[in-house]
């Protein structure tokens, strides 16, 4: 019996997409933190999370956006030359990022001199995630590896997949 419930465990973990990881409600507190400078603002012009700050970019729909590319906001340097390469936000970059923006341009660079307008650094990769978990609730484009927690817009078969072969 004993076994069985472990095994359980194990198969549901293995199951659980590794996005998982973060507690969004422990992230939204992280976020009081950055919405004094974010805010998350709709396409109709709703604020969904924060108060309408602007130091920062909005973080509505960043991921699955390209790098330091909301339009109308100035960017540094290096996050502009970054996006220019096509790198897109996800997961990785953004858990990585936000523990220390300077030093992350300076290895995705591979340039010393690289460096972040952004004044700010969460604790760990925990933190991060939570925060993460929060944010991308607002992300209608996050992709694959952020689908919707909701399964009801899961459901609709994507009738290009392709078909997996055992
Ligand atoms: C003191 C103000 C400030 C705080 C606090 C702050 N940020 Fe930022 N953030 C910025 C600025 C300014 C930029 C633009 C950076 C640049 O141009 O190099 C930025 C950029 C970003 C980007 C890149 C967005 C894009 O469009 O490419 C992300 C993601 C981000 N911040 C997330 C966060 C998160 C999450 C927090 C809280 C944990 C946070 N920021 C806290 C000011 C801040």
């Amino acid at each position: 019996m004993k076994s069985k419930l472990v095994l359980f465990a194990v198969l549901a973990t293995a199951a659980a997409p590794a996005f998982a990881a973060g507690d969004a409600t422990k992230g939204e507190a992280v976020f009081k933190q950055c919405q004094t400078c974010h805010s998350a603002v709709d396409d109709a012009g709703n604020i969904v999370a924060g108060k309408g700050a602007k130091t920062g970019p909005n973080l509505y729909g960043v991921f699955g956006r390209q790098v330091g590319s909301y339009p109308g906001f100035k960017y540094g340097e290096s996050i502009v030359a970054a996006g220019k390469t096509g790198l897109v936000w996800d997961e990785a970059s953004f858990v990585d990022y936000v523990q220390d923006p300077s030093n992350h341009w300076k290895t995705v660079l591979g340039d010393k001199g690289a460096k972040s307008k952004m004044m700010f650094k969460v604790k760990n990769a925990a933190v991060a995630e939570d925060v993460y978990a929060y944010l991308v609730q607002f992300s209608p484009n996050a992709g694959a590896a952020a689908a919707p927690a909701d399964p009801a817009a899961a459901a609709p078969a994507d009738p290009a997949a392709p078909a997996t072969t055992p």
